[in-house]
């Protein structure tokens, strides 16, 4: 899903018809979650120079503490900022095994301020932050970046912790960013729909194949920003890489983002 700042602060601007699709679709992945009677939510986002930094920017990274506040960036929220609880035993547990079994060594983070990368998902889904958060990242930002089957990779990862974690729980995993966008370039502001519609074409089919196989030429067309599909391609292959089915998709320029939400319908045996 989509997880742009602008979410929150030039809500309006998107007109009526797309807030609308917006919140009811926002609305029922919470309504999913919560029938799933989910105990944690895992989310694959990227950070925005707000905690890591061009001193050291991790191509990987999870959050073991037991709460994070946010957000740390420009969103205005009436709330101020807010608690979300941590899930350290399942996260601690996430990154031993990703260490021990799957050859990912990601950077583990015990304090973050997330920002809108992880902070808007959340505050749509769960406005009430009453389900424990485990924030993972990818590098969707800085070059050089993970290849796209990388971000696979690390879906996949991910999926097999969760299930050999040896407690009770059920978890619901979240990816967020793109679509399109281009940001801090020239043509800021620009959504490519047409390239929009190739992926959502390769997510509705399945086709993790072909999404890994877009070239850095071919992903030139979605923009910098759309090199947060990374996170999108993770939540898939954490799926096995079940078709998405599309609760919703509408260029919005004013959100600056190829605004998007699906659900891959994947339930761990
Ligand atoms: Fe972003």
């Amino acid at each position: 899903m989509g997880h742009a700042p602008n979410l929150v602060t030039t809500w309006e601007r998107a007109g009526e018809d797309v807030c609308r699709q917006a919140l009811e679709a926002f609305a029922e992945v919470g309504r999913r979650i919560q029938a799933a009677q989910a105990t944690v939510l895992i989310t694959i986002s990227n950070d925005h120079f707000n905690n890591f930094f061009l001193n050291n920017f991790p191509a990987f990274g999870v959050g073991v503490a037991e709460s994070w506040i946010g957000p740390e960036d420009d969103l205005r929220y009436s709330g101020g900022l807010i608690n979300i609880p941590g899930r350290p035993e399942l996260a601690n547990h996430i990154v031993r095994h990703l260490y021990e079994q799957e050859g990912f060594d990601p950077a583990v983070s015990h304090f973050l301020k997330l920002d809108h990368g992880t902070f808007v998902p959340v505050r749509y889904t769960f406005p009430d932050f009453n389900l424990p958060v485990i924030p993972t990242f990818q590098n969707c930002i800085q070059p050089p970046m993970p290849t796209l089957a990388r971000s696979a990779a690390f879906g996949q990862a991910l999926r097999r912790a969760v299930e050999s974690f040896p407690g009770e729980e059920r978890v619901v995993v979240i990816g967020a960013g793109g679509m399109s966008h281009f940001i801090g370039v020239p043509g800021q502001g620009r959504v490519n729909e047409d390239f929009d519609r190739r992926w959502v074409s390769l997510f509705e089919k399945g086709d993790l194949q072909g999404l890994t196989g877009l070239t850095p030429e071919d992903m030139l067309e979605g923009g910098n920003g759309g090199e947060e599909i990374r996170n999108w391609i993770a939540a898939m292959a954490c799926a096995e890489g079940r078709p998405a089915e599309w609760l919703m998709y509408a260029p919005v320029p004013p959100w600056l983002i190829g605004m998007g939400i699906v659900d891959f319908h994947y339930q761990s045996a």
